[in-house]
């Protein structure tokens, strides 16, 4: 079976980058990425490339090259499916507000509807590909929903799950260490499925490169990969803290345990609290599936990750406010990034967001400038906090678009995304135009303290006393 037309419901972080390689690297097959979203839709299609709606390094050359070509963004959904033998689902799939499983469940809803538009619209045979991450055994409530809601016709379920990093995700879906795929290994049609998938893969990526699952070996896998990386942040962090309450250096320490190649150097670096979309939504799904299951251990072993994450993020702001003579009502402090990394104007589950909030509590005023973050999104995701009212928030939290603009006259400097720019500032500068003691607080770890030290900042970083 050659595939040789495509869609994908989502046009997001994931959906977009992945539709867009997969069509610059297989030109004889149609991608059309659809989202309900219309802004987002047209956004894509915007001829200026540098309003895509998705900012990461490298992606306007490859949609230049396949937009109009095989690569096509259109907001009508129904359409894309009836004209596609393969479907990917890579909608957003949110920790649950409300009801059973609250905080911690993913929520499917958007999914399920993914799933029930498929069925209503298709009129041949179909291969749908969960691309979201999705909770073990999801796929069966998808296959369930075709089957009995389709028109009779067949559909096979893969789970294709994406393992890109946002800010090297054209890199990441280059040249992946892995692609897995997870399908039905047990039927002739469950193979071919399989193949068909690994053909498209096959185009740029080695075969000994991509894995083929059962699908709930994928599922498990991409939650699990996500609960590892984040357990090492989670890990060197709460180590920060033993080494400021011992005098080790905990960078020092990184390095020493890195080294050893069993554990290896990546995923070691000290932070004010890991964030994006992933880690933190993927670990409270593992938590809640273990909890369902009665593993009671299992689900608390992993939960500490989150915890761990939380105590960060607080005793950052604490540090702040204690080092700030324990007041820091009426006082400036300037942010330098929001996104929840570098090379990102991705903003959700930011340690910046907690950060903000926590030093408004204690009445602080923030400045904050981000290279690619509006100052609406800022609004929205404090707002969405709910701690105070919107006029509040706008009152305490103000964007800047400069960054010496962000930090002339304010009490102290915290760095919350490691954006390379940051180095390479005038430091002699912004010191002398922030009141005295000014103090760096670098959630990061990025700054140079002995050049910040030498100027006359009082450098308060995390790992460091
Ligand atoms: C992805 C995955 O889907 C998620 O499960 C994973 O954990 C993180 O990466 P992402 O691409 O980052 O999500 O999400 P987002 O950028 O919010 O994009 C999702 C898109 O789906 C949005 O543009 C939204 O408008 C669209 N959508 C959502 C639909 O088109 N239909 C729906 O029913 C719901
Ligand atoms: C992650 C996974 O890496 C990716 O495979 C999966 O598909 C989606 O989730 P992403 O969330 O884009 O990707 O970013 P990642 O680079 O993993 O960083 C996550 C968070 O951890 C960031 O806030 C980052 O700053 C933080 N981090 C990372 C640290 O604090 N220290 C580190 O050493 C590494």
């Amino acid at each position: 079976m050659k595939i040789k037309s495509i869609c994908c419901i989502g046009a997001g972080y994931v959906g977009g980058p992945t539709m867009s390689v997969i069509a610059q690297k297989n030109p004889d097959i149609k991608v059309t990425v659809v989202d309900i979203d219309t802004q987002r839709i047209a956004d894509w299609n915007d001829k200026d490339l540098s309003n895509l709606p998705v900012y990461e390094p490298g992606l306007d050359e490859v949609v230049a090259q396949a937009r109009g070509r095989n690569l096509f963004f259109s907001n009508e959904i129904d359409v894309a499916i009836e004209n596609s033998e393969m479907i990917f689902i890579s909608v957003n799939t949110p920790t649950k507000t409300f009801g059973s499983g609250k905080g911690m469940a993913a929520d499917l809803k958007y999914v399920e509807l993914c799933a029930r538009q498929i069925a209503k619209v298709a009129v041949s045979d179909k291969i749908v590909v969960e691309k979201s991450t999705l909770p073990v055994k999801t796929a069966e409530s998808i296959q369930n929903i075709l089957d009995n809601t389709g028109n009779g016709v067949n559909f096979q379920i893969l789970s294709n799950p994406e393992f890109l990093a946002e800010g090297t995700a054209m890199r990441d879906l280059a040249v992946p260490d892995r692609v897995l795929i997870g399908g039905d290994l047990t039927t002739e049609k469950g193979k071919e499925a399989i193949q068909a998938l690994v053909d498209i893969y096959s185009s740029w990526v080695p075969k000994e490169n991509i894995l083929t699952t059962n699908v709930w070996s994928s599922e498990l896998s991409k939650l699990t990969a996500n609960a590892f990386l984040a357990q090492r942040v989670s890990s060197i962090n709460s180590l920060s803290e033993l080494c400021e309450a011992t005098g080790a250096n905990v960078d020092e320490v990184a390095k020493a345990i890195g080294m050893d190649s069993r554990i290896g150097p990546k995923f070691l670096q000290v932070s004010v609290g890991f964030g994006g979309s992933c880690f933190q939504k993927d670990i409270l799904n593992l938590v809640y599936i273990a909890k369902s299951l009665g593993l009671n251990e299992v689900a608390e072993y992993w939960h500490q990750v989150i915890l761990m994450n939380k105590h960060q993020r607080e005793r950052f702001a604490n540090n702040i406010i204690k080092t700030l003579f324990s007041t820091v009502s009426g006082k400036t402090i300037a942010f330098l990034g929001w996104a929840f990394k570098k090379d990102t104007n991705d903003t959700r589950e930011s340690a910046a967001i907690y950060v903000a909030d926590l030093l408004m509590d204690e009445q602080a005023i923030i400045k904050v400038y981000d290279p690619k973050v509006t100052a609406t999104q800022m609004q929205s995701d404090l707002n969405y906090l709910k701690s105070r009212s919107e006029e509040e928030n706008s009152n305490f939290l103000k964007t800047q678009n400069d960054p010496y603009n962000a930090i002339e006259g304010a009490h102290a400097i915290a760095v919350l995304t490691e954006w390379d720019e940051f180095k390479t500032y005038d430091w002699q500068r912004i010191y002398n135009s922030m009141q005295k003691p000014a103090f760096v607080f670098d959630g990061r770890n990025i700054l140079n303290q002995n050049h910040l030290e030498e100027i006359g900042f009082i450098y308060n970083g995390i790992g460091f006393k």
